[in-house]
């Protein structure tokens, strides 16, 4: 069997590049260890900056995404007993996101490759990646793939990272020393907007997906196991840290999800070797406060995809070996915010309460110069 591309991962950035490889001519194969239920069941991210919802209208694969999806002008910073909105009508004028379910896109991206008639393999069994130098292949189940270039696009835990010789990627993380408890609620929101709200509890995170469901996360202990975490327990908690301005009632539901997330930042360099090309979470998480890793991935495969076509209509190869300077500019601009967002609302265990005082004057500071403001609400909505 024979492909230009050989894809690993079925996720947003597998997906995604398929998809835009197609709309070039180019021909990709993708292979997915997951069931395709599986992977469209997977609750993860809600918020899609400007530029990846119109990366995905442009590819025609927009059309629910922009009757279902919920557009957001701005997002509510909540700390010492008061609420602050961020406008980014104001602030980024004509800049928004837009609030929909990841696994929304996963579906609507599955759908729009099997409908043009795309390979997509799913439950495919030892995925292994060869001959990165030259005439790449991939092997899995007893079968041979054939490509001229391989995408690594199977997130964190993938093993197309893992597969580039010892010493070639320097690779720079961190682990946070906490996690997040995410639940699925079937209940309206209590607010319009996101709520992120910091408290001497910890971190509190109210979104949405619909009018009838609701997203919250908690800052949790990093050994944290949904076992410990009742939905009694969780409402109460989500009362006492989201309750914390006067007159704001939280409507509780039925959950019907409930996943514990570490928080870690990472990214290894350079996002490439050889023939392979590494994209998503396969080449960089962040912690998700700033809510950045799915338009990260988005990002990285419109980059992907314009290197491929060039090197596919003429044999160029200039593009492709500019791959991964041309994404880390925006990983680590991503990376840093994302950090900043965590610190700025988490509570640490160790901090001291010189340290408290630091990052509540950090948060009245964002919250009354508009300058500050700007600066959080233009990495939010994302850079151009
Ligand atoms: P993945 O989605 O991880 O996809 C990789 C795929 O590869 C998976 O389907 C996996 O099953 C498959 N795979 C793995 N190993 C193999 C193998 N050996 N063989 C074959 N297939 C394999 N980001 C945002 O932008 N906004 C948010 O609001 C946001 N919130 C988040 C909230 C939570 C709770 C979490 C967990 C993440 C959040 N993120 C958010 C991050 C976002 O979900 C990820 O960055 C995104 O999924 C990355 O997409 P990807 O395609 O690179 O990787
Ligand atoms: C959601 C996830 C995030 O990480 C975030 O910062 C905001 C919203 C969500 O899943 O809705």
């Amino acid at each position: 069997m024979r492909t230009q591309v050989g894809i690993i991962g079925a996720g947003p950035a597998g997906l995604l590049l398929s998809h835009l490889l197609h709309l070039r001519g180019i021909s990709s194969v993708v292979l997915e260890k997951r069931s395709r239920d599986y992977v469209e069941r997977r609750v993860r991210a809600g918020v899609l900056e400007q530029g990846t919802v119109d990366t995905l209208v442009e590819a025609g694969v927009g059309e629910r995404l922009l009757r279902e999806g919920l557009p957001h002008h701005g997002i509510e910073l909540r700390y010492g007993g008061a609420g602050h909105r961020i406008a980014f009508e104001k602030l980024v004028p004509g800049r928004s996101i837009t609030v929909y379910g990841q696994q929304e896109v996963v579906k609507d991206l599955i759908a729009a490759r099997l409908a043009a008639g795309g390979d997509l393999r799913f439950e495919v069994e030892d995925v292994a990646v060869h001959s990165l130098e030259s005439d790449p292949y991939l092997t899995f189940g007893g079968e041979r793939l054939d490509c001229d270039v391989i995408a690594g696009c199977d997130g964190f835990h993938g093993v197309s990272r893992p597969a580039v010789p010892e010493g070639v990627l320097s690779v720079y993380e961190r682990d946070y020393p906490f996690a997040w408890l995410g639940i699925l609620a079937r209940v309206a929101p209590s607010s319009e907007e996101l709520i992120y709200t910091r408290t001497e509890r910890g971190f509190a995170l109210h979104s949405m997906r619909s009018p009838t469901v609701s997203r919250f996360y908690l800052q949790v202990p990093a050994d944290a196991r949904v076992e410990e975490w009742p939905d009694e327990r969780i409402w109460a908690e989500l009362r006492a840290r989201l309750e914390s301005v006067p007159g704001f009632t939280l409507t509780t539901g039925e959950i019907t999800e409930k996943g514990v997330t570490p928080m870690r930042a990472f990214v290894a360099e350079p996002m490439q070797y050889g023939r392979l090309y590494l994209a998503g979470d396969a080449a960089h998480i962040v912690p998700p406060t700033g809510a950045k890793g799915l338009n990260l991935a988005v990002a990285d495969v419109r980059v992907l995809t314009e290197a491929l076509a060039a090197y596919f209509a003429d044999g160029s190869t200039g593009l492709l070996d500019g791959y991964s300077d041309a994404c880390l500019k925006r990983v680590w601009r991503a990376q840093h915010f994302s950090w900043w967002m965590t610190t700025l609302l988490h509570t640490f265990e160790d901090e001291d309460p010189y340290g408290r005082r630091l990052q509540l004057s950090y948060l009245d500071y964002v919250t009354s110069s508009e300058a500050a403001a700007t600066t959080l609400a233009e990495n939010y909505v994302g850079l151009p």
